[in-house]
């Protein structure tokens, strides 16, 4: 069983996205298994992270596609499930049937073996797609810039999870974003946001011109500037998230999901197997054709017994060794 947590808050730009994409990362290298899932149909998750996938969540929630087929490596341990316009559409579909609030539920049940943590990131509205976020969540992290309009939108947030679970309970930590501790409004609604929610109140994440930077190169804060108050603040709130959530890394033991997928289909999902391997009487071994830190198309070499991945775009490379398997 995986932690299921959306992170969400019913206003936009406020900095949901920033959040999962750098707690995601963040708890990825320290060892926790990671699926992230956009259930935007904006679809920011996957250019933040520069990475391209074939399939998206509405193949896994409305055709029940295979989810190995779906879900694409973003980096170590950091596994990704898209999303695109094709979710209006399944916003329709979905509500259409009986049971529809649990459409997603039950798409991630399948995978909850692959992972210590699954986070969703939401869209900043009343849909259902986020009521079905909310309904698979185990917990809520809800980030909120220090402003009035987005503190009425954690207000709504929490009526919202009082409707749908009879508790605001699930609602575990509320992160202030673009923090600027030079405002007075920012420190005053601040105080006034701790006193109203009380130990719920991580600190906040600073301002930071690297965090609103990194999306553009397709790169986590602590891939584009480890160095950065950005990373500074996201690594106390991955410390604070392992703490109150009790998440335990066990990402080295866990299966690779692509292991599900059988030799036939592995390709299509942007994974194929090595020729050599499958022709003779040796168990396929499957490589991976996009680049796990890029997302883009990736070439093999051989030599002195070593198989070497390298990303002609990004300039990744991986040796692995061949001999004696
Ligand atoms: N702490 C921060 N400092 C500076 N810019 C930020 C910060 N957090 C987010 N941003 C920027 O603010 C904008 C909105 O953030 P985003 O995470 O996309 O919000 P949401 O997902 O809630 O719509 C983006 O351009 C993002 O890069
Ligand atoms: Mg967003």
């Amino acid at each position: 069983m995986s932690r299921i947590v959306t992170v969400a808050n019913l206003k936009g730009g406020i900095g949901k996205t920033t959040t999962v994409i750098n707690i995601g990362a963040g708890l990825a290298l320290r060892g926790v298994k990671v699926l992230l899932v956009d259930t935007d149909p904006q679809g920011n998750l996957s250019t933040s992270l520069g990475v391209t996938a074939k399939h998206t969540l509405y193949e896994l929630m409305i055709e029940a596609m295979e989810p190995a087929r779906v879900i694409v490596p973003a980096r170590h341990n950091l596994d990704l499930v898209v999303a695109d316009t094709t979710l209006l559409m399944a916003q329709t579909t979905m509500s259409r049937g009986n049971d529809w609030g649990n459409t997603l539920g039950k798409a991630l049940a399948q995978v909850e073996d692959y992972y210590d943590l699954i986070l969703i990131d939401s869209s900043g509205s009343l849909t259902p797609m986020n009521a079905n976020a909310l309904v698979a969540s185990h917990d809520i992290i809800a980030p909120t810039t220090v402003e009035p309009f987005s503190v009425r939108g954690l207000e709504l947030l929490h009526q919202q999870v009082k409707n749908m679970k009879d508790s605001t309970d699930s609602i575990r930590l509320i992160v202030p974003t673009m923090y600027d501790p030079r405002s007075r409004q920012a420190l005053d609604l601040l105080e006034k946001l701790q006193h109203t929610y009380g130990n719920k109140i991580t600190q906040p994440i600073r301002v930071n011109v690297k965090l609103s930077e990194s999306p553009m190169h397709g790169k986590s804060i602590f891939e584009y500037d480890d160095e950065s108050r950005g990373a500074e603040d996201y690594r106390v709130l991955v410390d604070r998230i392992i703490d109150t959530l009790n998440i335990v890394a066990t990402g080295d033991a866990r299966p690779n999901i692509q292991q599900r997928l059988k030799p036939a289909s592995v390709a299509e999902a942007g994974v194929s197997i090595s020729a050599g391997a499958a022709a003779s009487r040796q168990q396929p071994v499957y490589e991976l054709q996009v680049c796990p830190r890029c997302g883009r198309d990736v070439r093999y070499a051989s030599a002195a017994g070593y198989r070497i991945m390298i990303c002609n775009s990004c300039g990744y490379t991986k040796q692995m060794l061949t001999r004696n398997r």
